[in-house]
């Protein structure tokens, strides 16, 4: 039933020459995509998965509770952080193509950095602290949608909770789940690389042979701008805390509806030209203002619901599919200008802009709505990723290099800290 990656990655590979033509957005639409398919097996499969989140900005937090914002600041040495909580030998969670030591990454040099905000004594974002977050969501459960970025963050904290209790794991329905019963708390994870109701135009993988998922990856998407999925919103009310981000995959070609009609697309060689061309941040706009409102207007849903926003990827001089690589070997500092590649950085404004947008719905439904915001933070990580070492010797599958998602352990254990602190406001 369920296909071999392999076969999955050769599926996209087949695609890659009429990709590798067109834009960059093309590629890294293929890319994001290539990621989920990744992810997607790994979440079919027996494997464990993921998550993904968060972070800040507490000048937009809607509290106002602080005046410091955590989006603002520095990596700085710190050789305590050279002990990270989790390893491959203490976690069965990460996944192959997180797991940067298996595949001999040469230097653990990237662990050893921790953001600092700026602002100095009151604004710390301290080390993480599984006690005190288990304190604080004792009896509670958060959901995750997302990508396979989402799918990371999930990793990353089920593993450095897993210090102080290893959780159970099961599969059910789409959605993974993990408990930490001695803690009474559920983590919980649904892959959706769009969060709106979708469909790959070309069926669903259940629908072909293992010998076509390339095809059915590579295929446009139809996107429901207007509907929140229903495969996971219902869940929504039923957790404490619903983590939002997925952003990615909007880069690819897709047809856009509202109230069921066509009414423009991206990257779609439309036949009869009716449809008009529109950028993918108009749908990724569109989408967060659907979910953010459903979420704030959820009938019962009295939790928290937090937007963790893009993160962005690390490509210089090509892309995954031409020999692209992210040789940094160090975090930028802060003199270094960072500047975000498109549609990644309209992607961003995008969220910041309908988070503040959905706030007064939310504050009047009484729905907690938090940002966080990890986009200029882990912008100046380009030496956080994989790069070549996340897959082992002619095992690629397509992704030989990957600027994409995030070694674990790494720098996006720092979305556990701008978690807590969210929580914690
Ligand atoms: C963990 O990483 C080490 C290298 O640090 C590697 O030798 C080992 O195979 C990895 N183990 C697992 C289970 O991934
Ligand atoms: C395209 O638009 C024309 C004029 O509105 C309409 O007659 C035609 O049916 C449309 N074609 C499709 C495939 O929707």
């Amino acid at each position: 039933m369920i296909p071999s990656l392999g076969i999955l990655l050769a599926g996209v590979r087949r695609s890659r020459h009429a990709i590798a033509k067109t834009t960059p957005v093309s590629a890294l639409a293929a890319l994001l995509f290539l990621a989920a398919a990744t992810f997607w097996l790994l979440f079919l499969g027996p494997l464990r998965s993921p998550h993904t989140t968060l972070s800040s900005g507490a000048s937009t937090h809607g509290l106002g509770a602080t005046s410091c914002d955590t989006t603002l600041g520095e990596w700085v040495r710190d050789p305590a952080g050279a002990r990270p909580h989790y390893t491959n030998a203490t976690c069965a969670f990460i996944q192959d193509y997180q797991n940067c030591m298996k595949h001999g990454r040469p230097s653990l040099d990237f662990l050893q950095w921790r953001w600092r905000p700026d602002g100095g004594p009151g604004c710390e974002l301290p080390r993480f602290d599984a006690a005190r977050f288990f304190r604080i969501v004792r009896g509670k459960s958060i959901l995750f949608v997302g990508d396979s970025l989402a799918s990371s963050h999930v990793t990353s904290l089920v593993c450095t909770l897993s210090e102080a209790e290893i959780p159970t794991r099961r599969s059910a329905d789409g959605f993974e789940h993990w408990r930490f019963p001695a803690h009474d708390f559920a983590v919980s994870f649904f892959w959706t690389p769009f969060q709106v109701r979708w469909r790959l135009t070309s069926g669903p993988p259940a629908a072909v042979g293992p010998d076509r998922q390339g095809e059915v990856f590579a295929g446009p998407n139809d996107l429901h701008l207007d509907e929140p999925e229903e495969r996971w919103m219902p869940a929504a009310k039923e957790n404490d805390y619903v983590v939002v981000s997925a952003s990615h995959w909007f880069a690819r070609p897709a047809v856009y509806y509202r109230r069921g009609q066509a009414v423009g697309c991206h990257g779609c060689a439309t036949t009869d030209g009716n449809v008009t061309a529109l950028p993918p941040r108009y749908a990724q706009r569109a989408a967060f203002r659907t979910v953010l409102r459903a979420l704030a207007g959820l009938d019962g849903f009295k939790g928290t619901a937090i937007l963790r926003t893009v993160a962005p990827t690390h490509y210089a001089n090509g892309g995954w599919f031409d020999g692209g690589e992210c040789p940094d070997t160090q975090p930028l500092d802060r003199d270094e200008t960072a500047d975000m590649a498109e549609p990644e950085g309209g992607f961003y404004r995008a969220q910041l802009e309908e988070f503040r947008a959905a706030e007064e719905e939310a504050r009047k439904n009484g729905v907690r709505l938090r940002l966080m915001d990890v986009t200029r933070i882990m912008l100046r990580r380009p030496d956080g990723h994989p790069d070549r070492y996340g897959h082992g010797a002619g095992d690629h599958g397509g992704f030989d290099i990957d600027c994409l998602h995030w070694c674990l352990p790494g720098p996006i254990d720092v979305w556990n800290e701008l978690l807590l602190q969210i929580m914690s406001g």
